[in-house]
């Protein structure tokens, strides 16, 4: 396939979304998908069309990258594709969560793993509140506290790591659902009184949703049925995508898909406040990732290490960002007609630490690669950050070609793109590029 059929399908498809693109809700995150409801999570459909586009196009094609893996929407849909895949996040819980998906994929033994967590619950009579942190009682009533103690004791004599790991994945799912911490927003945010789920509810809920995880399982496994032996390989890593790069051997993947943070995750989305309450009640040797216990010294402690999170520096970034970016300067020699200062310092610094984490990657991805990124624009300064454009401004400085951009309205429901401003992303645009 050339370049200009490659470029053909592609606007084909965002000309004629296929309807699954639009679905929302539960419908939306089949199999795997659906096992933890994280923020911003991407269209796993859409990113498998996009992939299996450029995979026509490039057949050889073998190991994805998703630097900014999240849930692990990517590594889902290229595992059922039978490729390779290597995903990095920051926050631990984010890694959590992909290991598990990837240890149900290894064919890990999540049946059993219910069965002992089941019986270990009915036979537990402690009373008992196993762990302690600052604010534990504000989250989570002494009453709601005992049950999730006994759930994490159970979860605890799961012998098999990668199952334990799903078992953690379903508890955190029950932590978001049943914390005194509101399901509508990403921030920790105390529920109103009327709103709070009793404690006699957290097993229930936990049941529920290991019940539903099971079949989710059956459903991924049904799908990678008919696979054979050979498995595909999985790396995952919890640490900065900056430093990750430096790491791995050079042209290890030829499909980079990702969809990156759209700022810094005080002002846009608090990854590490939405993860921050499940980390603190699982254990730290099931937590990957070094120092974990550093990132959840407070709840903005993960925020902080996270793209943007110090705006230490950020003039003499600017300065280098603002050369590489045209559409960063113009957004920037607007912003400073107004007086929001430390909001323009904060993009500076998400753009300049994000612009390096795609320096390195790049960095290491030396032959040729197609890279897909999934962009959306804030509001910061009361200005839109047009980051769709900054990045294809970076990645053309790297010596990228862009191919085509997929623009999508985002369906008016989907929270997760509301920012701290309370200004909704209604789309989001996907860029892919080629390196040759
Ligand atoms: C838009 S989310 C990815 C969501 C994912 N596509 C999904 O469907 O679940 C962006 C991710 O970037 C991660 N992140 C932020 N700063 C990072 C950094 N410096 N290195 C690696 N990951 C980072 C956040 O923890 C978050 O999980």
């Amino acid at each position: 396939m050339t370049i200009t059929t490659l470029r053909q399908r592609l606007l084909a498809l965002e000309a004629e979304p296929p309807k699954a693109w639009r679905v929302t809700g539960a419908h939306a995150r089949p199999n795997l998908h659906g096992l933890l409801r994280y923020p911003a999570m991407m269209v796993p459909c859409m990113q498998g069309d996009i992939i299996d586009v450029i995979l026509d196009h490039k057949p050889g094609a073998c190991r994805v990258l998703d630097p900014f893996v999240g849930s692990g929407t990517v590594m889902t849909e290229a595992l059922v594709r039978d490729l390779d895949f290597t995903g990095v996040d920051i926050n631990p819980l984010a890694a959590l969560v992909c290991e598990a998906k990837a240890a149900i994929d290894a064919g890990a033994d999540v049946e059993g793993a219910a069965q002992i967590v089941l019986s270990t619950l009915r036979r537990d009579v402690c009373e008992s509140i196993e762990v302690e942190f600052p604010g534990r009682a504000k989250w989570f009533d002494d009453e709601s506290a005992v049950k999730f103690s006994t759930l994490r004791r159970a979860i605890i004599q799961v012998g098999d790591k990668g199952a334990r790991k799903v078992m953690w994945t379903v508890f955190a799912e029950t932590v978001r659902l049943c914390s005194n911490s509101r399901t509508s927003t990403y921030k920790l945010h105390i529920r109103a009184l009327g709103d709070r789920v009793g404690a006699d509810r957290v097993l229930q809920t936990f049941e529920t949703n290991l019940r539903q995880s099971l079949m989710r399982v059956r459903e991924y496994r049904a799908l990678i049925d008919a696979r054979g032996d050979k498995r595909p390989s999985v790396r995952i890593i919890c640490d900065d995508a900056r430093k990750a790069a430096l790491d791995w051997p050079e042209t290890d993947h030829q499909l980079l898909v990702t969809s990156p943070p759209y700022g810094d995750n005080q002002t846009t989305i608090p990854y590490g406040q939405f993860s921050y309450l499940a980390m603190r009640w699982i254990p730290q040797e099931d937590l990957p990732g070094a120092g974990t216990y550093k990132l959840m010294a407070n709840t903005n402690a993960l925020d902080s290490v996270s793209l943007g999170g110090t705006v230490r520096g950020a003039e003499e970034k600017e300065a280098c960002v603002r050369a590489a970016s045209p559409h960063f300067d113009a957004f920037v020699r607007e912003a400073e007609r107004t007086d929001r200062k430390r909001a323009v310092r904060k993009v500076s610094s998400f753009i300049s630490d994000f612009t390096d984490a795609l320096t390195h990657m790049r960095a290491s991805s030396s032959g040729t690669a197609h890279w897909v990124l999934t962009t959306g624009n804030r509001t910061a300064a009361g200005l839109t950050v047009p980051f769709d454009a900054i990045c294809k401004d970076i990645v053309a400085g790297l010596g990228g070609k862009p191919i085509a951009a997929l623009r999508r309205e985002l369906p008016s429901k989907r929270m997760p793109s509301r920012n701290s401003q309370g200004v909704m992303i209604t789309t989001e645009t996907t860029t892919v590029v080629e390196f040759s």
